[in-house]
């Protein structure tokens, strides 16, 4: 039997999904769960491991029961997988020994402080390639090793496993035999050396991270050890980071090349090809998905922490809609005052301004602003945000930008899509494939399986919609500069 199919494993933020793909990279199956979020204290963000790695495995039995297709054509597995959130687990016995620490999660901007007083931000940007802020994985194990009794000392006797979400995966899938991750997921944890390719001595040293804890760092299309079900063994021939696999989906391989996802958060990527740019406006410089028969390739990144969950919020804590899919029919029909503004900074505020303390804010209240209004001006906050991120890409990367591309969730709302191009003043091309990042994680693999060449996949794209810019130009700085004046008065500087 000819294996022409993928499985991507795609565990994000807020699900655990399986997602078969044929050889065109169409969607063949799809399974998806839910994901448990725990808040034990305002700020705080926390998944359970073990629930995240039963899910993985029932939704890979889900989809392989519903689909027609057997598992003896699977011809490998990607994994793609919520970036930075981090798992420390027991080498012997395999139980985590504390909830990974989500992305999200703020607990840990009293290290970050301490490492700001140790000098080390220049440092930090020019080799790891980010910032020093409780987003990234480094300041999460510094504080499970803190906060379990015996783990620094277990940790050093290299009986304790750290990990990113790709790395527990993978390790529980293998039976333990297998304890790897690759460029891109090592690159988003604070202690991985963007120049060298190698985990960094001075940050280990500085976050007293035991080496023996850390994984084999891989090219993110290679051979990652089987997947064992029953008496079957399935490669895993692709890993990488969801927004690095989005930017390999959408064809950002090559230089030049950006796209925008809108998940939980909201993420831009620019493929800035063999030389890695520092930037100097707030931008992350991170390493794109790799392959090993290419060169590594960076990629200048702007992470907005809010974009998807913020439409959550609405629905969850406002409860003033049902579902996601409402919002479009509320943005169409509102006419809001042109100065009403939510500042969504519920996890602080990302790039370009990275400010741990930040909240959340709403400005511009009249007495006849009600629901429908906040619900657009919380639309509109997931478009200005990407204005911020695109600017800082141009300002970096002297590349004025013409089109961008956009995958993810809230992409199918179209009043959305419209006000980002007219926001942006950028044409934003939305492909008919809107499952980017799990798309990437298969051509991950099924390169590496010899069922595509990157010529391959760069036919595979079709465009669905190009937004076109619609307002002035006097609307559109009017509505922006309003935006920054709100972002302004939202920091903590001026609180
Ligand atoms: O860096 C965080 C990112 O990887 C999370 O992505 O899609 O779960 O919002 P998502």
């Amino acid at each position: 039997m000819s294996k022409e199919y993928i499985i991507a494993f795609d565990q994000g933020t807020t699900s655990t999904r399986a997602i078969i793909f044929d050889k065109k990279g169409t969607i063949c199956g799809i399974a998806q769960k839910e994901l448990t979020q725990h808040y034990p204290k305002p700020g705080w963000v926390e998944h359970d491991p073990i629930e995240i790695a039963t899910h993985q495995q029932e939704v890979f039995e889900e989809v392989i029961e519903k689909s027609s297709i057997s598992i003896d054509q699977i011809a490998a597995i990607g994994i793609t997988n919520q970036r930075e959130t981090t798992v420390i687990w027991d080498k012997v016995t395999g139980e985590p020994i504390h909830n990974a620490i989500v992305w999200l999660d703020k607990r840990t901007s009293g290290i970050c402080e301490q490492l700001k007083a140790q000098g080390l931000e220049e440092y930090v940007a020019k080799n790891t390639g980010l910032v020093i802020d409780s987003y990234f994985s480094g300041t999460k194990a510094r504080w499970i090793l803190d906060h379990v009794h015996g783990a620094q000392e277990k940790a050093e006797k290299g009986e304790l496993l750290f990990g990113t979400i790709d790395s527990w995966l993978i390790w529980k899938f293998t039976q333990g035999k297998h304890h790897v991750t690759d460029h891109s997921n090592a690159s988003r944890t604070l202690l991985y050396n963007i120049l060298e390719l190698d985990w960094d001595a001075k940050m280990l040293d500085a976050l007293q991270i035991p080496k023996a804890m850390l994984p084999k760092v891989q090219h993110s299309s290679s051979n990652f050890g089987h997947f064992t079900y029953k008496e079957h063994q399935i490669p895993i021939y692709g890993v990488a980071g969801d927004q690095q696999a989005s930017l390999f989906g959408q064809g950002g391989y090559k230089s030049g090349m950006a796209k925008n996802t809108y998940g939980t958060g909201c993420f831009m990527l620019m493929n800035t090809g063999k030389k890695p740019y520092q930037s100097k406006n707030g931008l992350l410089t991170t390493l794109c998905a790799s392959l090993e028969s290419d060169n590594i390739k960076y990629a200048l990144e702007g992470s907005v922490f809010i974009a998807g969950a913020s439409v959550q919020w609405l629905r969850d804590k406002l409860q003033v809609i049902d579902h996601a899919k409402e919002t479009e029919a509320i943005c169409e029909a509102t006419i809001a005052a042109d100065d009403l503004y939510v500042v969504p900074a519920f996890a602080g505020l990302g790039a370009p301004h990275w400010d741990m303390k930040a909240k959340g804010a709403i400005y511009g209240l009249t007495l006849d602003s009600g629901k429908n209004e906040i619900i657009k001006a919380t639309i509109d906050a997931l478009a200005y945000q990407s204005r911020d991120v695109l600017e800082a890409m141009v300002e970096d990367s002297g590349k004025q930008m013409k089109s961008l591309k956009v995958d993810g969730g809230a992409t199918a709302n179209n009043y959305l899509m419209q006000f980002q191009s007219d926001i942006l003043n950028v044409e934003v091309d939305r492909p008919k494939m809107l499952e980017v990042t799990a798309l990437g994680a298969a051509f991950l693999a099924g390169i590496q399986a010899g069922l595509w060449t990157k010529k391959d996949i760069a036919k595979l794209r079709e465009v669905d919609t190009l937004f076109t810019p619609e307002i002035t130009e006097y609307t559109r700085t009017k509505k922006y500069t309003g935006w920054k004046q709100a972002v302004a008065r939202t920091k903590s500087s001026n609180q």
